[in-house]
């Protein structure tokens, strides 16, 4: 099995992360549209990705995307009522989507009214039926998928000691997450590691004490899920900031 191509971005502060962040989505929006017509993304959820998002849809970027051959995911999502501000997808409404032109069938928002099961089962099926295979036929190959990291070391929904209860043929599945008491929608570490690209945007120095068991201490991907993140034949970018990073060596 093919290593993941893995780099690690440094910017000096979160305003040039951010625009680290935004300038690494419009390079794989214009490789994947020229190469194939249609660019899928899954927007990670949670605070950090807020601000890049606002400059996605600010002066400088918002005419440099193809809207209309851009598809918008998300890699996870809260099973909160769809009027709840806590979903990924009102957060990224309020910040990118209400700002922009966008078709409306290239927003594919988590069906959060269906119950739980059904709703990871429906999003399993769009993603399966619209968003095409790379090198493995039976796979659907995101173009990006963006992630976060948790305090935790979580990404996505995949929660410390999840990762065990996740069916190993499934793309997306729900599950109740004792740690946020909740239910969560997730990809699967399947589906985020047949993607061509994968990026985390990690912030702050709140992050870098798990950022350094993540990235440099034992490979334990139960404990620390996002260690299970490593592209099949794909690459994989951690994008931070000074604070995340810690000092320069
Ligand atoms: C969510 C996210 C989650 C998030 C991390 C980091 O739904 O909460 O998808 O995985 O990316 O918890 O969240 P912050 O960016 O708010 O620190």
């Amino acid at each position: 099995m093919a290593e993941p191509t893995v780099s690690i971005s440094i910017s000096p502060d979160s305003i040039a992360l951010m625009q680290a962040a935004v300038r690494h989505i419009l390079a794989l929006h214009d490789e994947s549209i020229a190469a194939r017509g249609v660019f899928h993304i899954a927007l990670s959820g949670g605070n950090t990705p807020n601000a890049m998002f606002r400059r996605m849809a600010g002066r400088g970027y918002v005419v440099r995307f193809n809207w209309s051959r851009t598809h918008l995911w998300w890699s996870d999502e809260r099973y909160l009522p769809p009027d709840s501000p806590d979903c990924n997808y009102n957060m990224a409404y309020e910040a990118l989507i209400g700002s922009i032109t966008i078709p409306d069938a290239n927003v594919h928002r988590v069906p959060v009214s269906l119950p739980a099961d059904q709703t990871a089962a429906q999003y399993e099926a769009d993603i399966i039926r619209l968003v095409g295979p790379a090198n493995n036929p039976a796979m659907p190959a995101f173009d990006c998928v963006m992630l976060g990291m948790g305090g935790d070391g979580h990404t996505a929904s995949l929660f410390p000691g999840t990762l065990a209860h996740i069916p190993a043929d499934r793309l997306v599945v729900a599950h109740y997450v004792e740690k946020v008491a909740m239910q969560r929608i997730t990809f699967t570490p399947r589906l985020i590691n047949a993607a061509r690209h994968v990026a985390f945007l990690v912030s702050g120095s709140g992050k870098r004490n798990i950022l350094q068991r993540v990235l440099h201490g034992p490979h334990d991907p139960d404990t620390l899920p996002s260690q299970i993140v490593a592209p099949v034949n794909g690459e994989l970018t951690w994008l931070l900031d000074r604070d995340a990073a810690g000092p320069a060596a």
